[in-house]
This record gives structure tokens, C-alpha cells and sequence, in this order.
């Protein structure tokens, strides 16, 4: 993504509850150790600066939302956003999803997984730094409820096509599905 200049974030905001690390996830993996209240749990990752993950956490109050954001300066912004709500269904981890998925979250322990325009990474030797690649789609669908759903936006074509070939080979998903309107608005909020 272009790195944009960030605003300067209000010291005084306690992001205690809404910015993670991954050491503060719980072991063994208990959503009562990060949320106030036990609701249905989606995770979006490589939330950039939070858009999604506080439209989210407003329109559905009656789910948990973890983004995970690599970039730091990125997930302290969208944490600030949450806190500065008040939401108390969302919160954002500060690292990598990869790492979440692997060594946290157990079998379908999520209702939801958002992947909104991951980085293409053009180039042959990057390829390695995609997210959406076969290991981590196996955790997605590992971690999925039956009936759970991932959504996933790109706008680049060349992507779109490589992710579906790859969903349809290490996963058992159906789809694309039809969007409903209101959801599609509200994803891009
Ligand atoms: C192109 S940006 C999209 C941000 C946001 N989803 C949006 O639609 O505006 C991709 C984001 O994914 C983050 N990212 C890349 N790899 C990641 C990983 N392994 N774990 C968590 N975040 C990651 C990047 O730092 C970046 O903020």
C-alpha cells in the first residue's frame, strides 16, 4: 500500500484495551482474555488504517472484531480509531496474521476472515511476503466455522484469478458468492 502521512495521534487516548501485541494473546486462545463480552469472532487482516474494522464494529454489534495489521504506525492509528469510539467489539493486534493463525487460533474459532486488497507484491522475489498463499488459506479454512466465510477484495485482475485457482486447490470453499448490496457498501465503508 502507499504509505501516506498518518495524523498525529492524541497522547492522551489509553489504547490499553484496543492495540495488542501477539504476546498478549491468550494461550490457550480464550476471546473472554480480549473482549468484555463472548460474541461470534472475525478477523481481518492487514486492517491498514482501521476503515473496515471500525464500520465493522459499529454496524455489528453483536460480534467480536480482531484486525491484525503488520505495520505498526498502521494498527496504532486503527487502534486509536476504535478507542477513540469507544468500541468495546473490536480490537487491533500489532503484527503479523500469519503468526496469529499458526500458532493461536484454534479450529473454527471464527464466523469471519476479511482480506481487503492485500499487497500484490509484483515482484518474483516477493512473491514469498503474499498473504494469500496456500499455507495460510489452509489456516483460513482450518479456522473457519462450517458456514464461516472469508471475504476477500482486490482490484487487481491477475490476483483475483491467482487467489481463486488457489482457494479452489487447498480449500473447500464455495464460491464467489453473490454480495448482498448492503454488505457490499458497508465492506468498503
Ligand atoms: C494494501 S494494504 C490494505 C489495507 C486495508 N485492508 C485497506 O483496504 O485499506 C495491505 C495491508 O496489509 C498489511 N499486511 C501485509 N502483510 C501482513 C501480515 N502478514 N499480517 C498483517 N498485516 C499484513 C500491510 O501492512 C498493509 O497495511
Amino acid at each position: 500500500m502507499p504509505r501516506r502521512a498518518l495524523r498525529k495521534l492524541d497522547p492522551a487516548l489509553d489504547l490499553s484495551f484496543h492495540l495488542k501485541t501477539i504476546d498478549d494473546m491468550p494461550r490457550p486462545w480464550n476471546t473472554s482474555q480480549l473482549f468484555p463480552q463472548d460474541l461470534p469472532l472475525e478477523v481481518e487482516v492487514g486492517s491498514g488504517k482501521g476503515l473496515f474494522l471500525n464500520s465493522a464494529a459499529k454496524q455489528n454489534p453483536t460480534h467480536n472484531f480482531l484486525g491484525v495489521e503488520i505495520a505498526a504506525k498502521y494498527a496504532r492509528h486503527a487502534a486509536a480509531k476504535l478507542a477513540k469510539n469507544g468500541y468495546k467489539n473490536a480490537l487491533m493486534l500489532s503484527g503479523d496474521a500469519q503468526r496469529l493463525f499458526i500458532e493461536f487460533l484454534p479450529d473454527q474459532s471464527l464466523v469471519a476472515v476479511h482480506v481487503y486488497f492485500p499487497d500484490p507484491w509484483w515482484k518474483k522475489r516477493h512473491h514469498k511476503r503474499r498473504v494469500m498463499n496456500d499455507r495460510f488459506l489452509g489456516e483460513i479454512h482450518r479456522t473457519l466455522t462450517p458456514g464461516g466465510s472469508l471475504h476477500f477484495w482486490t482490484d487487481v485482475r491477475e490476483r483475483y484469478d491467482e487467489i481463486l485457482e488457489l482457494i479452489a486447490t487447498h480449500t473447500s470453499f464455495v464460491g464467489p458468492l453473490e454480495v448482498p448490496e448492503r454488505q457490499a457498501e458497508h465492506d468498503l465503508d
